[in-house]
């Protein structure tokens, strides 16, 4: 049969405008890093995109190497696209990335000019589209220029292959150089999508005062800690999760220690009458620099279980100084 997005989707979001842009994006958005690729089955994913969009995530984050095998979540995304969403194109945005390791020789990794723009044409080739609407650089190139990265994603968007241009894992100096060259070229940093969860602080150091300083939005990855910040791994390791397949999260990464602290912050999270997710994405988005989290879903019931933690965004002071004693 086909899909027909839910009629209402839109009054069941918030969107935040991304930093000074003119760009508004879901409060949660939807990663395809894993259970998109050739490895999945494309009705468990179809299923998940249309849950998002029927409740107005209309913001799906892909980059050239996800899948498991690389380039899947692209190809299988772009066939869904072709299948289900033809006609949405226009309320959708969908972002890519070029950084790490994609095909073999000195051109498929990295930051160069020649990787970056022939990476997105390829990204481009696999999706079926003309153009991203963001496009990211993926991690920092201790060896190119920092000039010629920029470069790079400007002439991109002057290409119109991609609207906008981010950047991933930059720490808040080299953020900082970034955003300065961007502005010089005309094509200013939308965006900084980098780590960020309660187990994983690092953000507030400094680089969401420079994302303030320079206008640029946020969108923390993997939120959950992968699925740590739930309740799913409180009694021993689900078959289907995550961390059995001993890739990104490994079972040697569910130590005592870290079961003892989800334990204590899924207590505050019943007397606050949400999931354990929920509480760690409302925690991440109540600082108004956020623009939106980005999870992932294994299942739509986990998407429709992440997006509810809108319901209850606000934290007592207490809340928040018991839940920074347990990750102290
Ligand atoms: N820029 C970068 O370098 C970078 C790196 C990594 C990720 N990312 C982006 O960030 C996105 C999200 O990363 P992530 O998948 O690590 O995010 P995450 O939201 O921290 O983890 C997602 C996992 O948590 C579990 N989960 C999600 N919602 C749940 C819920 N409501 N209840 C219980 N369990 C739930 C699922 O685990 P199970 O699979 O066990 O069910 C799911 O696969 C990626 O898809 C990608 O777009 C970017």
């Amino acid at each position: 049969m086909n899909y027909v997005p839910a009629a209402d989707r839109y009054t069941k979001m918030k969107y935040n405008r991304c930093g000074k842009s003119g760009l508004l994006l879901p409060a949660i958005s939807l990663g395809l890093w894993q259970n998109f690729g050739d490895v999945d089955t494309i009705s468990k994913c179809k299923s998940i995109l249309h849950t998002a969009f029927d409740n107005g995530i209309t913001h799906f984050d892909l980059a050239n190497n996800y899948g498991p095998p690389p380039g899947s979540s692209e190809t299988n995304f772009g066939k869904i696209l072709k299948e289900d969403f033809e006609g949405y194109r226009d309320e959708l945005i969908i972002s890519s990335k070029a950084g790490y390791t994609m095909w073999d020789g000195p051109y498929g990794d990295w930051g160069s000019k020649k990787y970056l723009v022939s990476s997105l044409d390829q990204s481009l080739k696999r999706m079926q589209l003309n153009y991203v609407d963001i496009f990211y650089h993926h991690r920092p190139d201790p060896n190119t220029p920092i000039e010629e990265t920029m470069l790079a994603l400007d002439l991109i968007v002057r290409q119109g292959k991609a609207l906008y241009v981010g950047i991933s894992n930059y720490r808040a100096k080299e953020a900082a150089e970034a955003f300065k060259i961007l502005k010089q070229l005309g094509t200013p940093c939308l965006i900084h999508q980098p780590k960020y969860s309660m187990f994983e602080r690092w953000v507030e150091g400094g680089l969401l005062d420079v994302l303030e300083e320079y206008g640029v939005g946020c969108i923390p990855f993997s939120p959950l800690a992968q699925g740590l910040l739930t309740d799913k791994y409180l009694k021993g390791i689900p078959q289907d999760a995550r961390a059995t397949r001993n890739l990104f999260l490994k079972e040697a990464d569910i130590t005592e220690d870290k079961i003892e602290k989800i334990n204590l912050l899924n207590n505050i999270a019943i007397t606050r009458n949400q999931t354990l997710a929920q509480m760690a994405l409302a925690w991440i988005l109540k600082d108004n620099r956020i623009t939106t989290v980005l999870i992932g879903a294994s299942k739509p019931e986990q998407v429709l279980n992440s997006i509810a933690c809108l319901n209850n965004p606000n934290f007592t002071d207490d809340e928040l100084s018991t839940i920074n004693k347990i990750l102290a």
